[in-house]
């Protein structure tokens, strides 16, 4: 099923049983939620573009490398701001630029309330898309279709959780774009919720509920 990564790391395993339990604490929610968001962001950037610098140990000149991609951290707002600074320990020289998207309860659709993203400097910049549900898969065709308007050629996607559902819609628009994953869900429910889930990640990581 198109371009997805599974990270399947037994941290990362660990984490989302912490953040799935409806009892889990709110502290621990967020803490999980980082931990979780650093290991998908290293996996998301694991092929960056190197460039060689000389570079000198404190015994002898050496070859070290830095990034040549410009890195844009996208998170959709609200709930993808749970991935942002972890995302930002990661990567500390990247740009953030912001989508606000809710969905409609009643009609699934998303509706776009806020846009804030410079757009791609050239060939070389990835935007990496931050929003831990993917379940119609609608909100991140919304925020995908805007990227792509703005310019931006290399996209990628860290969530956590994504309906098989989500997922197909992504791939029928975007098919090459990678989808870094913690876990692909049994399926949606008739509110459009996934299932098993975690529930509403916005509500939860802002205390909303
Ligand atoms: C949630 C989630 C995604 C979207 C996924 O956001 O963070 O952005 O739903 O659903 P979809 O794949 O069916 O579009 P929500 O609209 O609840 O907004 P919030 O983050 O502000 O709570
Ligand atoms: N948005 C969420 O936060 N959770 C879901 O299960 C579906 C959409």
């Amino acid at each position: 099923m198109g371009n997805i990564t599974v990270v399947n790391h037994a941290l990362i395993q660990r984490d989302l049983s912490i953040v799935r339990d409806k009892n889990t604490p709110l502290p621990s929610f967020r803490a999980a939620l980082h931990r979780i968001a650093v290991g998908l962001v290293y996996e998301a950037t694991r092929n960056l573009l190197l460039e060689e610098t000389p570079i000198e140990t404190p015994l002898e000149p050496t070859t070290g490398y830095r990034v040549a991609n410009r890195i844009v951290f996208v998170p959709i707002l609200r709930a993808g701001l749970s991935f942002l600074n972890a995302a930002l320990s990661v990567v500390p020289e990247a740009t953030v630029g912001f989508i606000g998207i809710r969905r409609d309860e009643q009609t699934l659709e998303p509706h776009e309330y806020h846009y804030h993203v410079p757009p791609a400097e050239n060939e070389h910049t990835v935007a990496i898309i931050l929003d831990p549900m993917i379940a119609t898969g609608g909100s991140m065709v919304a925020a995908l279709n805007r990227l792509s308007i703005d310019g931006y050629q290399h996209c990628a996607v860290v969530a956590l959780i994504a309906a098989p559902e989500g997922i197909e819609k992504v791939h029928s628009y975007y098919p090459t774009v990678p989808i870094f994953l913690a876990a692909l869900d049994r399926q949606l429910n008739d509110a459009g919720y996934i299932l098993p889930g975690l529930g509403d990640a916005g509500d939860r990581f802002c205390a909303t509920t």
